[in-house]
């Protein structure tokens, strides 16, 4: 059976251009070239999701502009059930994004619709859709209602996950119905408040309830196995775009755990798919089963 997945975040449109060196302040430089894709970190684990298999509900707002219609069609395109995406009046969230030479990038999210998302209409979606394997929420969307969303949810039971991307502190209450922690090494020392590494892992996870996995690029992830802290590596590959790579990451390790795969299986999967996605240009663009 395909897991059942349900992503409560935000859709984008991404605009990437893509040059040897950013630009400093008061400089302007000449970009090697311009590419504009489907983007927003919930949409982003969406796909990812569909891609592999699973069976993917995405609730989201849209705005009432051009990117609606062409968003709507790229889910359904990936895999991703679209009855339960909100409209709003105005603007669709937009990402205007810089990629590098290294492939690393800079991004900047206009939220737009993604901020109007409507709390009751959520919580009605999600009885509508019914029973489910894992939830999956960011922090591109307002913070109540992933709170509120994620305390439905795992009152019944689901597994969630919360990628606290873009950086910002869960609130006690979303932690306490959080199963699985997923923040990248700046999320971890902004909210933890110390930097990355073994030891602050150690400690901070004993702080809160739910599982913590630290994504490191290219170094792989850091998570806690049997009371120790682990590192699982990941091939080594030329970076094109890092774009969305963690959004890869969530996406498939939340299909291998509604498939029921151990931990380590699961974040083999989640690495493979994120290490694979930095190889290509684009955020979903990049993405392959
Ligand atoms: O994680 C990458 C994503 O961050 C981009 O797709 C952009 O839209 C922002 O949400």
């Amino acid at each position: 059976m395909n897991p059942k997945i349900c992503i409560v975040g935000s859709a984008n449109i991404d605009q990437i251009a893509y040059v040897e060196k950013t630009p400093a302040d008061g400089e302007t430089v000449f970009g090697n070239s311009y590419q504009m894709g489907f983007g927003g970190k919930g949409a982003n684990q969406a796909v990812m999701a569909g891609i592999l298999g699973a069976e993917v509900y995405m609730v989201c707002c849209l705005g009432s502009d051009v990117y609606k219609d062409m968003t709507i069609e790229n889910f359904k395109k990936n895999n991703v059930k679209t009855d339960y995406i909100q409209t709003v009046k105005g603007s669709s969230g937009v990402a205007p994004i810089w990629v590098d030479s290294s492939g690393q990038n800079r991004i900047i999210v206009i939220p737009g619709a993604n901020d109007l998302i409507n709390t009751e209409q959520t919580l009605n979606s999600l009885e509508a859709i019914g029973k489910i394997d894992v939830l999956v929420g960011q922090f591109e969307i307002p913070m109540n209602v992933t709170e509120l969303v994620f305390e439905y949810a795992f009152n019944k039971g689901v597994q969630t996950i919360l990628n606290p991307a873009p950086a910002n502190k869960p609130t006690k209450k979303l932690l306490q119905s959080t199963s699985w922690f997923i923040p990248n090494e700046i999320e971890f020392e902004e909210i933890f408040g110390a930097p990355f590494n073994e030891e602050n892992l150690f400690n901070f996870s004993g702080e809160i309830d739910s599982k913590i996995i630290v994504t490191l690029g290219e170094k792989g992830c850091a998570f806690i196995n049997n009371g120790k802290v682990e590192i699982l590596g990941t091939k080594h590959v030329t970076a094109i775009d890092t774009t969305g790579a963690g959004d890869a990451f969530v996406g498939a390790f939340s299909y291998a755990l509604g498939l029921n795969l151990s931990i380590v299986e699961s974040l083999q999967l989640a690495l493979e798919k994120a290490t694979d996605s930095v190889t290509r240009k684009g955020t979903q663009s990049s993405y392959k089963n």
